[in-house]
């Protein structure tokens, strides 16, 4: 006795058909048309689109920063990603400077155990290499891949904090070379924008608004080139994060025009806000919207959008790290360097990507399914368990009304912060029903699975293999 899913139209990115999905247990067993009801508990998906579950590969939960953290922790972080269709996240784990991975491993590992309610794996995000000219950090990446963390970030912004020079990149980026592993790199140009920023506090500028006008797009332009000609001389792929600005993403287009395997992820965030529209410089509110890289002019978001039609950028995640207004992002009220970095954005990704991309014409419905789970699932290591509606593969599904209107708020948003960047937007498409690994987690808005009942993700290293 299994779920049949009848009358939907089932979309994965290199496929779109009328055809029944039959779930036993956690996996898909079979798609196709006309499936037997004989036995199995029958949905019925008429006018629906059955989807892959949404993969967000960067979010943040329970993580310190600036002396506080991120206010959504592994079960509130997840249960609202399980409500906006997202059935897996890729987490960061902090190794700090002095201590080993496996600490962190263990440590970030400890905070989802019992409390998260999808799917998750861990990237490493490393900031020192340790003793032994950096042999036991690099030993160390070793073991993390033989226990599933398959992907490393490492920070080019950030002086004294997680920033590493260029050498541990170097050597970081080598390393992946023997042990399959991505190096995914926070490309901002951290020694300038420092500088930038001392002479902005000099002369006075302390409102939210200068976090972004410290941190020109040249900055990120010239760390994602340097990325890339770090991984390039190492002889291995590198995956840019969060990138923002028309000017870095020149950088990775023409990498890859010569064939370079880079790859690079965006957010909402930088399609849809800008510093025209959210931070004009009038008021603390827009602390709101202080995270790195920033928020750019609006003449980039067009720029973006073309990037994931052309496959420039292969990836939207949100980079979910949520602070409240009122009482975390407080902290920088007379200095924008003590605003904690970040936003919340895990619950609404699919429904942004679904309302201002697929129902505006600006990208494929299967385009969409890329971009939000198979492409994050192959680049990550867990396709096709994840990523895809196949046989065999995780029963991680979510069946998408398209005509649904949803008033995007933080008065009614499940993510544990008391603000939302996109406060009183409308979306049409949202999810109405989803399954992970075969369980109905979320019915009409409302999440009705187990809470710590999400898996941690033991992912394959591949060696760019998935390109
Ligand atoms: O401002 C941001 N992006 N905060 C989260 C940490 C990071 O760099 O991804
Ligand atoms: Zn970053
Ligand atoms: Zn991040």
């Amino acid at each position: 006795m299994g779920t049949l899913i009848q009358n939907g139209t089932v979309v994965t990115a290199d496929r779109m058909e009328n055809a029944d999905v039959l779930i036993e247990g956690s996996t898909i067993r079979e798609v196709r048309a006309m499936i037997d009801p004989m036995g199995h508990t029958v949905v019925d998906a008429s006018g629906l689109l059955v989807m892959p579950g949404g993969i967000d590969a960067h979010t943040h939960m329970d993580m310190p920063f600036g002396g506080t953290m991120s206010a959504d922790d592994f079960l509130t972080g997840t249960r609202a990603a399980a409500i906006g269709g997202t059935t897996t996240i890729v987490d960061f784990a902090i190794q700090t400077k002095g201590s080993r991975m496996r600490d962190a491993l263990d440590i970030w590992r400890a905070k989802a155990e019992g409390k998260a309610c999808i799917d998750y794996g861990l990237h490493m995000i490393v900031t020192d290499l340790g003793s032994d000219n950096g042999r036991q950090g690099l030993n160390d990446m070793d073991d993390m891949v033989r226990e599933g963390v398959a992907s490393f970030k490492l920070f080019m912004a950030y002086p004294n904090v997680l920033m590493v020079d260029d050498g541990t990149i170097f050597k970081a980026l080598q390393q992946t070379a023997k042990n399959g592993a991505l190096i995914c790199m926070h490309a901002e140009n951290g020694s300038a924008i420092d500088v930038i920023v001392q002479q902005a506090l000099a002369d006075g500028k302390t409102a939210p608004v200068y976090h972004a006008l410290t941190r020109p797009t040249k900055a990120e332009a010239e760390a994602v080139n340097r990325s890339i000609a770090l991984a390039e001389i190492a002889g291995v792929p590198v995956y840019i994060v969060h990138l923002s600005s028309e000017d870095a993403l020149n950088q990775v287009r023409e990498a890859r025009d010569r064939g370079v395997p880079a790859f690079a992820e965006t957010c909402p965030q930088y399609l849809l806000l800008s510093i025209e529209d959210q931070m004009p410089g009038k008021s603390f509110e827009e602390a709101k919207y202080v995270f790195s890289p920033p928020l750019r002019e609006k003449k980039n978001q067009p720029k973006l959008w073309d990037g994931l039609v052309h496959d420039h950028l292969q990836v939207v995640s949100t980079d979910h790290c949520p602070f409240c207004f009122a009482d975390q992002k407080q902290a920088g009220k007379d200095d924008f360097t003590k605003i904690p970095n970040g936003a919340p954005g895990v619950e609404n990704r699919l429904q942004l990507l679904y309302h201002f991309g697929v129902n505006a014409g600006k990208i494929s419905l299967q385009r969409f399914v890329e971009i939000t789970s198979t492409a994050p699932a192959r680049i990550f290591g867990m396709y096709p368990k994840k990523g895809t509606i196949a046989v065999g593969s995780d029963a991680d599904i979510v069946i998408w009304d398209p005509e649904a209107q949803h008033l995007i708020s933080a008065s009614t948003h499940h993510m544990r912060c008391d603000y939302s960047m996109f406060e009183g937007w409308q979306v049409k498409g949202n999810a109405r029903l989803v399954y992970s690994r075969g369980e109905l987690v979320v019915e009409g808005g409302r999440y009705i699975g187990g809470i710590g009942r999400g898996q941690y993700l033991r992912r394959e290293a591949r060696g760019g293999a998935w390109q």
